[in-house]
């Protein structure tokens, strides 16, 4: 068995393998002039099960291309199985036709990885409308929750905490990890008018009043979800709120947005950030990798 960090997954592949004391190795990843992406494994894994990890974002596309490049090299030089082990997997969001024409990417997207895979091991994916990843992927798909590791963070850093869900999707993990503390909770109701303009509104009173509302989510993308929610919060009385989420995206300076906004914000490491706090990687040695 070897564990091999792909470019956006070398910051929890050592640390993975460490934990296991597996075999480790980067991929060599680089480009050739006009952008064209190029791999290269500098190691033999003839008959043997190789785990690539890699998160995707940033450069998304270029995320995928590079795992897709990977997984069929490895499997021409020998490798026994491929597994993809995926700290954030992107494009769920995407499960269905919003708007007339438009493509059902995550359908998409799965039916590659499929393809090329043998495995895949994705934490806190984005599940609505196909709520389990067997309805998104034929090869074997796991599904890994950070909700423990929030909870703890949670229990160890801040002091009668009340969580609220931004919106009715995220009470898998909100209302999860609130039961996990024994806390109270709420989830709020929230309606997208585009990217950037979200509302929420809370549909059962509970009273703030100096509490600290911790607000708990899969994704931060541009943050507006969790400015909108605070606003909310604060008018109820919050002395504080915080936003913990799995996966900190971050898109368009969101990072300082919320600071601005006097939100603590913390993550999960699935990607990595000044905020990325949490660690996954011993999720994935003890569940996936064995
Ligand atoms: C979607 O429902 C997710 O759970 C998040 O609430 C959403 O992706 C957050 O996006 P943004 O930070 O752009 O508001």
């Amino acid at each position: 068995m070897l564990i091999v960090s792909c470019s956006h997954g070398r910051h929890l592949g050592r640390l993975i393998a460490k934990k296991l004391r597996m075999p480790h190795s980067n991929l060599i990843v680089d480009k050739f002039p006009d952008d064209e992406i190029r791999v290269r494994f500098d190691f033999n894994f003839k008959n043997r099960n190789v785990f690539l990890v890699q998160s995707f974002y940033k450069n998304i596309s270029d995320c995928i291309i590079e795992v897709i490049l990977a997984s069929k090299t490895a499997k021409e030089l020998g490798a026994k199985k491929v597994v993809l082990v995926a700290p954030y997997f992107p494009y769920m969001r995407q499960d269905k036709r919003f708007h007339k024409g438009e493509a059902v990417s995550q359908r998409i997207i799965g039916g590659l990885i499929d393809k090329y895979f043998d495995a895949v091991y994705a934490m806190d994916p984005h599940l609505h409308r196909k709520n389990i990843l067997g309805n998104i992927f034929k090869i074997r798909a796991v599904k890994l929750t950070a909700n423990n590791l929030i909870a703890d963070y949670i229990k160890k850093h801040i002091k009668n905490p009340v969580i609220m869900g931004p919106d009715e999707e995220s009470y898998k993990w909100a209302k999860n990890v609130a039961e996990m503390l024994g806390v109270e909770s709420r989830i709020l109701k929230k309606k997208r008018y585009s990217s950037y303009h979200v509302e929420v509104k809370l549909n059962k009173k509970i009273g703030l009043g100096g509490r600290d509302a911790v607000i708990v989510d899969d994704i931060v993308s541009t943050g507006h979800t969790i400015l909108e929610t605070a606003k909310v919060l604060r008018k109820l009385g919050a002395k504080n709120v915080h936003c913990l989420c799995v996966h900190g995206i971050f898109v368009d300076n969101a990072l300082s947005k919320l600071k601005n906004a006097g939100i603590k914000v913390v993550s999960t490491n699935t990607i990595p950030s000044k905020v990325s706090k949490i660690d996954v990687s011993g999720v994935f040695s003890h569940d996936v990798i064995k």
